[in-house]
């Protein structure tokens, strides 16, 4: 009788194992549906060395700054932030003064427009969610400043978004307004192409392919939504150092200790 019982017990349990074995693998291909996976170019910011490349986090902002933020806003990005990515603080004001924010109130109560200053944050493009979806065909375009942390596939999908736009296939029937994009939910998005050959003049006179503004703007958006990570990686570096160290000091400890025992 007892001898039958862990053969009764097992084999469920293979195929209980088995089966989540098959859901597992099944799982990627199920959950992406039709939606492409996210292309990598590489960007220096990534693996456990990785830090934010000064030039291209200053490019990025200008293409932000001159492409998307006509529909997004960045609504947790200061113009004294500015001086983190490597602006300094002339450059940095001269930026803020470009926009108009609300001050106020005056001596009779009265708000008025005036220049930003480094405490600003940078305005948004529309005064709220209902003004931005009547001017976007109805989709409403996120605000930017935590975007890569909040897709599956961070900065890699953010830049495939960008660079993936595409003629429908013969069978994809696009609605009133909408473009094809792989990488986009369902392949239909409400975001006109973005990003044209030359559509900014870059500053520093790097060449502004669109694969280039992808790259910067992506990483500038890294960085918006995560200005720690360097020092976070730091860090990291440091307690790994410190824990190999304390790994031999104490073998060496023990070694000690226990010499005399046999
Ligand atoms: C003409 C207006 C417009 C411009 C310019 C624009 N976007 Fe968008 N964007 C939208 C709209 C509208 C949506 C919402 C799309 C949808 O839900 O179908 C969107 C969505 C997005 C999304 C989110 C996609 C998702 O997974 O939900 C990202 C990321 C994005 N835009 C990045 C950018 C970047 C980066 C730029 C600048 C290079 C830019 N956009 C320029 C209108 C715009």
């Amino acid at each position: 009788m007892t001898g039958r019982r862990p053969v009764t017990f097992v084999r469920p349990t293979l195929a209980v194992v088995a089966a989540c074995v098959a859901l597992l693998a099944a799982g990627p291909s199920m959950a992406a549906g039709d939606v492409e996976a996210p292309k990598s170019p590489g960007f220096s910011f990534q693996g456990p060395f990785g830090t934010y490349d000064r030039g291209e986090l200053q490019r990025g902002f200008q293409v932000y700054q001159e492409v998307c933020s006509a529909c997004h806003s960045l609504k947790y990005f200061a113009f004294r932030n500015l001086r983190s990515i490597g602006f300094d603080e002339v450059q940095a004001k001269a930026i803020a003064a470009q926009y108009e924010v609300m001050g106020g109130p005056d001596e009779e109560g009265e708000m008025f427009e005036r220049p930003a200053v480094l405490a600003d944050f940078i305005p948004a493009p529309f005064a709220n969610d209902n003004a931005a979806r009547a001017a976007n065909n109805g989709a409403l375009p996120p605000d930017l400043s935590l975007i890569v942390k909040a897709r599956a596939g961070g900065e890699d999908y953010v830049y495939s978004l960008l660079t993936g736009y595409a003629d429908p296939p013969a069978d994809v029937e696009l609605g009133e307004g909408m473009d094809y994009n792989p990488y986009f939910g369902g392949g239909q998005i409400a975001m006109p192409p973005p990003l044209f050959e030359d559509g900014v003049e870059y500053a520093d006179g790097t060449k502004a392919s669109v694969d280039q503004m992808a790259r910067d703007v992506t990483t500038f958006l890294t960085w918006a939504a995560e200005p720690d990570m360097e020092a976070r990686k730091r860090m990291g570096i440091k307690v790994m150092v410190f824990l190999v160290l304390m790994t031999v000091l104490l073998y060496m400890v023990k070694r000690k200790v226990w010499s005399d025992v046999h």
